[in-house]
């Protein structure tokens, strides 16, 4: 056994290229509390009421229209988690506070559970694992799947761009982009739990929007600590991020608008049949008006919050609202979240 040489320093511990942090620092505490109300609310998708849905109560256009939605839906959160998990690794690259990092593993498990929820739906909906390769059964659902075929090609337009924003944003820029689709989603969800009326998807979306309330004040609670020393460049950031994820979260609260989703001309119109068709079997989506108001809401409350920090709001003509133009904005450009 050789002697150690005690004499010699020890490396230094200010390393920047050090994937993680040995500290277990706690500062932002509304965080622990959020990571502990994770814990104790965790639920298991495949553990919900899925033996009192009977689904050959439904027609195969029924069955398709219904599956189509949640397909939507599997567009924003099917994304979220390796969205959230290169946001985990950011946080740990960043040396991050400790619940700061626990919080976003909360928010991986949980997009997680929600991708899982739209797989089951739609496996057993279907009868299919997937409504891509999936042989439709009446025409509409024809038609739909053509229209998800368009919304999963779209989905493939953001991710290298995403990729190479994360490095270069800081985690306060990119928790405006999230906290705009947390506000959005848990508004979403807890509508949709209450129109319910199979008991399966009334636990799903009471679940599921409580987990994004959950997500909602992770942003926020970031938001107070750093958004009073945000840098200048990094709010006008923020204001097209704003905007950005108005266009790309509309096609999931509201409609797609047709100059930033590529879609093909009769696309809306093919989504709002199948919307019909889901609400007359009695799957609550909300219809037209009620989406613009939801939306309109959730917009303002975002504005409200940015308001105190001086943030330029963009505008957002479609619901209303007027503020700074922001035009040229890409799918590339995108930050998805849900
Ligand atoms: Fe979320
Ligand atoms: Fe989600």
């Amino acid at each position: 056994m050789t002697d150690i040489d005690t004499s010699q320093e020890p490396p230094p511990i200010e390393n920047p290229h050090n994937v993680f942090p040995l500290s277990w620092v706690q500062e932002t505490e509304k965080m622990e509390e959020v990571y502990a109300s994770a814990l104790r609310e965790n639920w298991d998708p495949s553990a919900l009421s899925w033996d009192e849905f009977d689904v050959t109560k439904y027609t195969w256009e029924e069955r398709e229209a219904i599956a189509y939605w949640w397909t939507l839906l599997s567009v924003f959160d099917a994304s979220a988690p390796p969205v959230f998990a290169a946001a985990l690794i950011k946080t740990y690259e960043d040396h991050e506070e400790a619940p700061v990092r626990r919080c976003f593993f909360s928010v991986t498990r949980d997009e997680q559970n929600h991708e899982h929820m739209c797989g089951l739906a739609i496996t057993t909906l279907l009868d299919h694992p997937d409504p891509l390769t999936y042989e439709p059964k009446s025409e509409l659902g024809k038609k739909l799947q053509r229209n998800a075929r368009w919304l999963y090609y779209n989905g493939s337009r953001y991710w290298d761009g995403y990729k190479q924003a994360i490095p270069k944003y800081s985690l306060a820029v990119l928790f405006s982009s999230f906290l705009m689709g947390e506000i959005a989603a848990a508004t979403i969800f807890h509508q949709m739990a209450s129109g319910a009326t199979e008991k399966v998807f009334q636990e799903a979306f009471t679940n599921i929007g409580r987990d994004e309330g959950r997500h909602m004040a992770i942003c926020m609670s970031l938001m107070q600590r750093d958004y009073p020393k945000l840098e200048v460049e990094d709010r006008s950031l923020i204001t097209k991020q704003i905007r950005a994820g108005y266009l790309f979260l509309s096609a999931v609260l509201f409609e797609p608008p047709e100059d930033f989703w590529d879609l093909p001309d009769d696309f809306i119109e093919v989504q709002r049949a199948g919307e019909t068709v889901a609400r007359e079997a009695g799957f609550f989506i909300p219809d037209y008006e009620t989406k613009k108001a939801n939306w309109r809401e959730a917009i303002l409350n975002l504005k409200s919050v940015l308001d105190v920090y001086d943030i330029p709001f963009p505008a957002i003509p479609e619901v209303g609202i007027s503020g700074e133009e922001i035009s040229d904005i890409e799918m590339e450009d995108i930050i998805p979240v849900f």
